[in-house]
């Protein structure tokens, strides 16, 4: 079905139901299905048409400033590192506001399905601090970001095509990207983790569908090499994960000239310092834990802030993986000049 929208120049097309129940059965956050949309055939939840033209049509101020990538791409480190940097390392605001209330999401509310919802509410209703807390995590970003005082910080995972078309000619765009092989094993962990995908399948399963773009957010080589493509463009940052893993003091060098700030070296250590994965990990305003504490995550799995290194993947791909992963991204790199700055060293 084309569920083509006036506001919105993509088609949405519904994905076949009987494979969307087949999904379901593994990623059981999901109760309803999914949608392909626009040329490339980005998959998302059936909640997606609902936020489209909101999105696409979300009015922008200049001094926006997103951070996109494809998930579990270190989205988050680079937040924190881009909010420092643009606001002349005050780490006493870091420190006091959550990285989730400085920088909205921009379509989380697309993966939280009404029966999620519902069950969150009923679980956190003893507590009205907590219902209001769930509430502005899963309320609509676009919602959110009406009323935020500028400039705004917005956190997203869509690719630029379903983002307002002017974006890049109005506000800021920080682009990251990851070696998929981590990307995969890193989503894979989150997809147990967090109840709005309650996965319950293996790795194995689950890689699959990541490669045959079966998953949120993929196709997830059309999702970078967007980005890519306009990396020349005065208003994107193009980065990449194993870039700071590789060297962090230059990339904040970088990220700093980006927004026009000088900073001292000694200025620039502390701030590696403070984004350094340990450190991370215990910070309460950047780690996530608020979603362990409104039960959208479980227990007994990996956390939001996980191992924080380059190349995990050996340690979940078999031999009969590793080969399809090399053919596929070989496949996916023939046609463009994007090159992962790690593999080519
Ligand atoms: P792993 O699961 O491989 O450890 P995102 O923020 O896009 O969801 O990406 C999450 C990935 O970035 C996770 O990767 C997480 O551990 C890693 N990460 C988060 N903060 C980090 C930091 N300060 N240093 C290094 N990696 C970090």
């Amino acid at each position: 079905m084309d569920l083509k929208n006036n506001n919105v120049p993509l088609e949405i097309n519904n994905v076949d139901q009987e494979l969307a129940n087949k999904i379901m059965k593994l990623f059981t956050g999901e109760h309803t299905g999914f949608v392909r949309v626009g040329p490339k055939g980005y998959f998302f939840p059936q909640k997606y048409t609902e936020e489209a033209s909101k999105i696409y049509n979300m009015p922008l101020r200049d001094s926006d400033v997103f951070v996109a990538s494809y998930p579990r791409s270190g989205t988050t480190w680079t937040q924190e590192l881009v909010w420092m940097v643009a606001n002349d390392l005050d780490y006493e605001k870091s420190a006091a506001v959550p990285l989730t209330q400085r920088y909205p999401f921009l379509e989380f509310s697309i993966c939280v399905h009404p029966v999620m919802k519902k069950k969150f509410t009923e679980e956190n209703s003893y507590s009205e601090d907590k219902l209001k807390l769930l509430e502005d995590v899963i309320q609509p970003g676009t919602d959110q970001l009406a009323s935020m005082p500028s400039p705004r910080f917005i956190k997203t995972h869509l690719p630029l095509s379903l983002l307002p078309p002017d974006l890049l000619e109005t506000a800021k765009m920080v682009y990251v990207a990851r070696d998929p092989r981590d990307v995969v094993v890193s989503f894979y962990h989150l997809n147990r983790l967090i109840r709005t995908q309650g996965y319950i399948g293996d790795f194995k399963t689950y890689w699959h569908y990541f490669i045959n773009d079966l998953h949120h957010w993929t196709p997830y080589f059309e999702h970078l090499k967007e980005a890519w493509e306009k990396r020349h463009h005065p208003n994107l940052l193009f980065l990449f994960y194993e870039e700071l893993s590789k060297d962090l003091q230059k990339t904040v060098r970088r990220v700093s000239q980006f927004f026009n700030k000088d900073y001292t070296m000694d200025e620039i250590i502390k701030l590696c310092e403070h984004l350094s994965i340990m450190n991370f990990k215990n910070n309460k305003s950047v780690n996530f834990n608020v979603m362990a504490e409104l039960g959208v995550t479980i227990t007994g799995e990996q956390s939001f802030i996980r191992k924080g290194k380059a190349g995990g993947w050996r340690d979940y791909f078999d031999e009969e993986m590793t080969k399809e992963a090399e053919s596929w991204m070989q496949n996916n790199l023939r046609d463009t000049d994007l090159r992962f700055p790690h593999l080519e060293d």
